[in-house]
This record gives C-alpha cells, structure tokens and sequence, in this order.
C-alpha cells in the first residue's frame, strides 16, 4: 500500500466527512491549545519579535479544526505583542498535508475565517494583524520548507501515521510483507517481530521527521506535536490499540461469513504507530535537533456523561446489559467513535478491500465498540511534547 497516495480524511462536508466527524480531534486541541498558545508566545519571544513571523500546521486534514488552531495561534502572538507592547508581526500560517487531501474544501472555508477575524477585529478595535494562509502539499515525512523559515511549528492527531506499513527485515537484508494472522496492527498475538517492525518504523520516521523540521525551524522556534501515544512499554494490551483490535475483528467476522477473502486481512496493515513517552523522548535525544520543554501523556474522553458507562472492568457481560440493550450515552459513545474512524480509514480500506464491504464493515465495527464502551470508557491515550529548536 503506498500511504501517501491512499491516505487521506474523507473529503466533503457530508455526512461521512472528517469536517463532519472530527469531534475527538478536536477534543484533543481543545485540551492542548493553551500549550499551543505558550509555545507560540515563547517563540516570539526566543527569536527575537520578528516583523513577519511563519508558522506550519502539520497534517491539518480538511475542516474547521485547522482553521480553529490557526485561529488561536493568531490570537495569542497578537495579544503577547500588546503585552510587550511590540508591534505585532505579520503572520504566514501554512497548512499542510499530503496531496491527496481535499484543499479545496480548505480553500472554500477561507473567506469565512477572514471575515470572522475582520469582525473581531472590529469588536476590539486593536491594531490588525496581517494573517495569511497558504497551502503546502507533501508528506511531513521529508522537507517542505526553506531553510530557517518557521518560528512555530504544531501538528494535532497527525504524527501517529506512519510513512509505510512496516516490513520484516529479513537475513540476507531483504523486505517482505508482516505476518500478522488476522490482525491488522499491533496485538496480544502477533509474533515479535510484528512488534518490531512497527517500532523500528517508527523510529525511522519521527527521527525523519525531526530532522527535516531541524533544517526548516530557526533557533528558539517552538514545536508542539500532540499523537496517539500508549502508556505500557509492551503495545499490545488491549486498551491501548482496541480501535483496530475491534476493526480487525469485525472483518474477521466478515471473513467467516465469506464475505470477505482471508488472505486480503492477511495482506492488511494499518500504517500507524502510538509510541511510549519514553520511545519519543528516545527519538528527540538521539536525533539531537531539538530539546524537550514538556513531555506529557493524557487521556481524551468523548462520553460528556461518563456516570452512564461503568468504570474499567465492572461490568464484564455484555448479556447483563439492562433489558439487553446499550445505554443511550454507551452506543453514542461507540458512534462517535466508529463514523470519526471510518472518516480517517475510510479512503485506505476502500483501496484494498473494495467499497462494497464499508456499510457492513462499520455497522459491525459500531457494535463492537458499544460492547467494549460499555466495560470501558470511551478514552484514547494522547501524548504532548514541546520541542525547542536548539
Ligand atoms: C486525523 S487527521 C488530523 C487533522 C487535524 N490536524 C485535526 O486535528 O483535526 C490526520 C492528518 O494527517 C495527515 N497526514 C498523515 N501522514 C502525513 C504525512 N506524512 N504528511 C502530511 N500529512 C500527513 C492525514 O492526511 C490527515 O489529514
């Protein structure tokens, strides 16, 4: 499968869309944007207040979150700079993402957050800060800036990607393709060397990723990443990569029913990692570009009732559910939770499987999750690091 042309968020703003199906995403900028503002400010602030400054969102898919954190950025560089009583700088924010995403939908959100800033504007009546958005397209996975040109760099929900399904090594040097038995990541059953490949990938790519944006962020520049990240230091327990645990289940299930071949599950690997703290921290040392200001794990919850869904482990049968039916916040749960996944898998299952099998696929996939959410809660475990360009 080659990533960069399969991968990428549905497009649109119907229905199935990632515009319309990114709540846990944002979600999880909500719960780092003051972290995003500081960073922005301290920025500023190490090179020196610049009359222009550049700033680049990383993996920014299609919808308003993008425009929300561009937004806030904006807003924190002009309010330090009345507090420091600079002029404030004109601002470049560039977006990007693979070619494959849909920019035009981006393009066709602009006007809009242009007119909202202008009312803002108004409103304060404070000095207007120039703000202008660009689009660059290419994988974050190698250059795509000039030299020295970004004071502040954030990527949100984008770096758990991975540039290529992991292979295994083989002796004599050579690449072949995972032998994962019905599953389609990491899991309690899959052969050490599946573990493997996946953090040595990882490894490769986020030490490519450090180093491209070493050559592109000034000194002082600040960088904030926020990704799926896993607490254990074995990737396989079940909490931490039950979102394809489930999704391979469900077409396991298909594949016993003949409606799908085994050997395309077979042939099928999510090109994903979530690293441990520690593998990041590994990674910034070793690559040496960057010093770590802040590196932090937490957990993002979308049941806004979690009173509803039992704790971890309390009720462990799904036939005791009351009157045999999902309480109302659990199912919600496990919706959000199956459409937001299927706005980011979507494009990449419809290469390799086909489109027929997608409707049924996800429909199973919500049901399973309605089982596990209602033994656990509906979380995903994130890590935050800020980065100082050394
Ligand atoms: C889940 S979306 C997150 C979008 C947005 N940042 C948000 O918080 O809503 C992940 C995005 O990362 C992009 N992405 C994945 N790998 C990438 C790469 N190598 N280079 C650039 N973008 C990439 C995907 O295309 C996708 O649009």
């Amino acid at each position: 499968m080659e990533v960069q042309s399969v991968l990428h968020m549905n497009s649109g703003v119907d229905d199935m869309s990632y515009a319309k199906n990114s709540t846990i995403q944002k979600i999880i900028l909500n719960s780092t944007n003051t972290a995003r503002q500081e960073a922005a400010v301290s920025s500023l602030q190490a090179t020196g207040f610049p009359t222009q400054m550049t700033v680049a969102d990383l993996g920014c898919s299609v919808g308003p979150n993008a425009l929300q954190m561009a937004s806030e950025i904006v807003e924190a560089i002009a309010q330090a700079s009345r507090q420091f009583n600079r002029r404030p700088p004109e601002i470049q924010v560039f977006l990007n993402d693979l070619p494959g995403n849909d920019f035009n939908t981006m393009f066709d959100l602009l006007p809009e957050f242009y007119r909202l800033r202008e009312v803002k504007l108004q409103e304060s009546e404070q000095q207007k800060v120039h703000c202008f958005i660009s689009v660059v397209a290419g994988s974050f996975y190698g250059r795509l800036f000039l030299s020295k040109s970004l004071h502040f760099v954030y990527s949100s929900s984008s770096l758990h990607w991975l540039s290529q399904v992991p292979q295994m090594l083989l002796d004599d040097g050579s690449e072949v393709p995972l032998n994962n038995k019905g599953k389609i990541y990491i899991s309690s059953t899959s052969p050490p060397c599946v573990l493997e490949a996946y953090k040595k990938q990882f490894k490769r790519d986020f030490s490519l990723f450090l180093e491209c944006r070493g050559e592109e962020v000034v000194g002082g520049g600040h960088m904030v990443l926020t990704f799926m990240g896993r607490r254990s230091s074995n990737p396989s327990p079940l909490i931490d990569c039950y979102m394809w645990e489930l999704l391979a289940k469900a077409l396991m299930d298909m594949v016993s029913m003949g409606l799908i071949e085994e050997e395309k599950v077979e042939s099928f690997n999510a090109p994903y990692y979530a690293p441990s703290v520690e593998e990041v921290k590994d990674e910034v040392t070793i690559q040496g570009s960057f010093s770590i200001s802040r590196i932090e794990i937490f957990e993002v919850n979308w049941d806004d009732n979690s009173q509803e869904a039992p704790q971890s482990g309390h009720n462990s049968n799904p036939t005791q559910m009351r009157n045999g039916t999902i309480p109302h916040q659990v199912a919600k749960s496990a919706q959000t939770m199956a459409k937001g996944n299927r706005a980011v898998v979507e494009s990449m299952l419809k290469s390799h499987f086909g489109e027929a099998i997608i409707e049924d696929l996800f429909k199973r996939y919500c049901f399973l999750l309605e089982q596990f959410y209602y033994k656990n809660k509906a979380e995903l475990t994130n890590i935050l690091i800020v980065l100082v360009k050394n």
